[in-house]
């Protein structure tokens, strides 16, 4: 199977089946409501700035496709949406494009729709060892680029019949990248990223992460359909089994964030209030893949909606804690309850002194 049919599988199963962790970490998170907000609404500024360029929202589309002709709409709508809202916008995996360039326009086509918002480009962390350093360049050109991606997503590989485990070897190609005249960042893809590898990620030169915690889609559970149709029972059954796996989001934003990474916060972003939970856990931004693909298919005003949406929940949540600003809601109290304080405590963190540890981050 090539890498663009395979892009097209996925979407589709993303499309109709049900392939999110069965964890919904952000109900273990709660801002606390500030009855005298002793503010107007009116003075909430959610706005950002981000590679350089400002932002409505501290929102970014995360990652999904391009590398088919028939996502080239997809990606369309969503550069068109991006920039109607003044959001971020990363592009899928340009894979496909390096091994048929054919396939660059269905990339390519975001900046022309969307040339104010900042674009992130992406690549796996196989591809950036296989092609080297050089790539970055292709990859920067072909979407004009604010920044570009490495994805992790070794949970999927395992999965995957054709999956390329060789995981050896992706520090060091990072490392060789940090002085790349763009910038750089690390993301996974639903499984998290913990504090050892946020260090590991520090020493090798990299200062944005983009976590993609458990808690929202499993490529793990997308991959056990796609062996289910294949016959191989074997995987759809691993796949199964590890469809939970990782560091739950908020877990992964906190290890981050005290690790002295800039962060960004994805990973089953449903809504405004979750958005808002993260950047109070002291990301920088919140992503959302999976929420705008079905209403991509459709149309850039239906992509609209449901960013407006998020950001007109976020205001709200930021009006009823008193912030002023997103640095403001950086410092908003919160409450960590459940498996996430659990998870916390046990590696180290005191939450009942939770604004100390985003102090020791800064
Ligand atoms: C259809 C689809 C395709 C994706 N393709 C990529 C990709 O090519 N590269 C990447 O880094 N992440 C990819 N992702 C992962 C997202 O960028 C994001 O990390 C993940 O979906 C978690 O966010 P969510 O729970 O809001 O969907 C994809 C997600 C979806 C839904």
């Amino acid at each position: 199977m090539t890498t663009s049919s395979r892009k097209l599988d996925h979407i589709r199963i993303c499309l109709e089946k049900a392939v999110e962790s069965e964890l919904r970490p952000f109900r273990d998170l709660e801002l606390i409501h500030r009855a005298l907000p002793e503010m107007d609404m009116a003075e909430v500024d959610t706005s950002c700035s981000f590679l350089g360029r400002r932002l409505s929202a501290p929102l970014l589309i995360c990652a999904m496709t391009g590398g088919h002709p028939e996502t080239r709409k997809i990606n369309a709508n969503l550069a068109q949406a991006a920039q109607e809202m003044r959001v971020a916008l990363g592009v899928g995996s340009q894979r496909a494009a390096l091994e048929d360039p054919q396939l660059e326009d269905t990339f390519s086509v975001v900046r022309g729709v969307a040339p104010d918002v900042p674009i992130i480009g992406n690549i796996g962390a196989a591809q950036l060892r296989k092609y080297g350093p050089e790539v970055l360049d292709r990859l920067r050109d072909m979407v004009d680029a604010d920044a570009v991606a490495v994805h992790l997503n070794f949970l999927q590989e395992c999965v995957q019949p054709e999956g390329d485990t060789k995981a050896k070897g992706v520090v060091e190609a990072l490392r060789s990248l940090s002085r790349a005249p763009i910038p750089l960042m690390v993301k996974e893809t639903g499984a998290g990223i913990s504090r050892e590898v946020a260090g590991e990620l520090l020493s090798a030169g990299v200062r944005w992460v983009d976590v993609s915690g458990t808690g929202g889609i499993s490529w793990s559970g997308v991959e056990a359909y796609r062996a289910d149709v294949a016959g191989d029972q074997e995987s759809a059954e691993m796949g199964r089994l590890f469809q939970s796996w990782g560091v739950p989001t908020p877990a992964s934003i906190v290890e981050c964030v005290s690790s002295g990474l800039e962060v960004i916060a994805s990973g089953g972003i449903r809504s405004g209030i979750d958005a808002a939970k993260s950047i109070a856990l002291g990301a920088s931004l919140a992503g959302a893949a999976l929420p705008f693909l079905s209403p991509a298919t459709r149309s850039p005003a239906e992509v609209s909606k449901v960013l407006a949406a998020y950001i007109r929940a976020l205001r709200i949540c930021m009006f009823l804690t008193g912030s002023r600003s997103i640095a403001g809601l950086q410092s908003a109290p919160l409450i960590i309850a459940g498996r996430t304080r659990e998870w916390l405590e046990q590696r180290g963190y005191n939450t009942a002194e939770f604004s100390s540890i985003r102090e020791m981050a800064r």
